[in-house]
């Protein structure tokens, strides 16, 4: 078994809603968006796991958490440093249990030092690199915070990333701008900004939304290339199932801040347990017009509800098929939020069908 470089745990991240004064004065209590409400998940060295669901669920805020952009209301999220970094961590009295540490924990320095083992590969690459820079120093800068090689071992380096991300011959890149480049090479230049540092980690949020439909699967190559070469484990966010399908190797689908379904990617596509999960499934785009009337209707109703009211008992419950069709579990469904079962072969399940 490759080892897990994180374990998320019962993570949080709420954000308070801001509060009129007439809530002050009578009193209100403080609500918040429930953007994150409960998450558990983990990844091994190498793996590529893909985060589903659709718009306002929480994936990118999850990824935020792990990168140490939003603060974690509660929870811990577990990261396993590499030799180097575990060291500065035991110089600076920070003590690691089974060799993980709590990065939720770390602020400052120790916080950055995280940063360059855990990295970031963003939707749009038209915002995500600074105008002003050079591709040269885009890649490079990375390397200079945190104070790696001189400048011809980093020059060397950064050469070595662009033939990496297949920007070639390096050196007619170096010194343009991101306005120069088109939208799939600037993603090739985060995406090497990304991997320049060798990091254990990278969350990858929408990675290919935005480009070109027939570039996309070259980008996807790309990254299980960076992958293989450096045995970076990946979450990969997206609201597609196809691309998902494509890259992961397992999926976890999320709904309304919580994990809903996971396990190894082939089967949760082709046999989805969770009612949600059934509906995601059904709305891919089937060529196939044998296997299309199958799907003639969409499992699912109504709208997704808002963060800030979640529905009690189970969440899905309002926009649930299966609850209409199962009398005998309804009122396990209103009192209580189902956990995560376990249906053996790395599949887990939060419906009370499954029980
Ligand atoms: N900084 C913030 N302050 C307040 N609410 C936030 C903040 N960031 C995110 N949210 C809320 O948290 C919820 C989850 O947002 P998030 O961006 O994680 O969703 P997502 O799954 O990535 O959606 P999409 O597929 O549209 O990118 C949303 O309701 C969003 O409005
Ligand atoms: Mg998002």
């Amino acid at each position: 078994m490759p080892e897990e470089v994180v374990q998320v745990e019962d993570l949080h991240v709420w954000f308070p809603l801001r509060r009129g004064l007439a809530d002050i004065l009578r009193r209100r209590p403080r609500r918040y968006v429930r953007a994150v409400d409960g998450v558990s998940l983990s990844l091994a060295e190498r793996e590529v796991l893909c985060l589903v669901g659709e718009s306002g669920c929480g994936k990118t805020t999850t990824g935020r958490a792990l990168l140490g952009l939003v603060k974690a209301t509660r929870g811990r999220i577990l990261f396993k440093p590499s030799p180097r970094l575990a060291k500065i961590m035991e110089e600076n009295g920070v003590s690691l249990e089974n060799g993980y540490v709590d990065i939720t924990r770390l602020r400052g320095r120790l916080r950055r030092a995280v940063r360059r083992e855990i990295q970031m590969v963003q939707q749009d690459p038209y915002s995500s690199l600074n105008p002003r820079y050079t591709i040269r120093y885009t890649l490079e800068e990375p390397l200079i915070i945190h104070r790696i090689g001189d400048e011809e071992t980093r020059l060397k380096k950064v050469r070595e990333m662009l033939e990496a991300v297949k920007l070639v011959p390096a050196d007619d890149f170096l010194d343009r701008y991101p306005h120069q480049l088109s939208g799939g090479q600037r993603q090739r230049v985060a995406i090497a900004r990304a991997f320049i540092l060798e990091p254990r980690l990278v969350v990858a949020d929408e990675p290919v939304s935005m480009l070109d439909v027939s570039i996309r699967a070259e980008i996807l190559e790309l990254l299980l290339k960076l992958r293989n070469r450096y045995n970076t484990a990946i979450l990969f966010i997206t609201h597609d199932l196809a691309v998902a399908r494509y890259i992961c190797d397992r999926i976890a689908v999320m709904y309304l801040g919580r994990i809903v379904e996971i396990g190894p990617t082939d089967k949760v596509i082709e046999e989805p347990l969770h009612p949600y999960t059934r509906a995601l499934v059904a709305a891919i785009p089937e060529p196939d017009p044998a296997n299309r009337k199958k799907l003639r209707t969409i499992p699912i109703k109504g709208e997704v509800p808002s963060a800030v009211n979640i529905p009690a008992g189970c969440r899905f419950r309002p926009r649930c098929v299966a609850y209409d069709r199962h009398p005998e579990v309804r009122p396990r469904c209103e009192k209580e939020e189902p956990p995560l079962i376990d249906m053996g072969g790395g599949r887990r399940v939060a419906c009370w069908l499954y029980a």
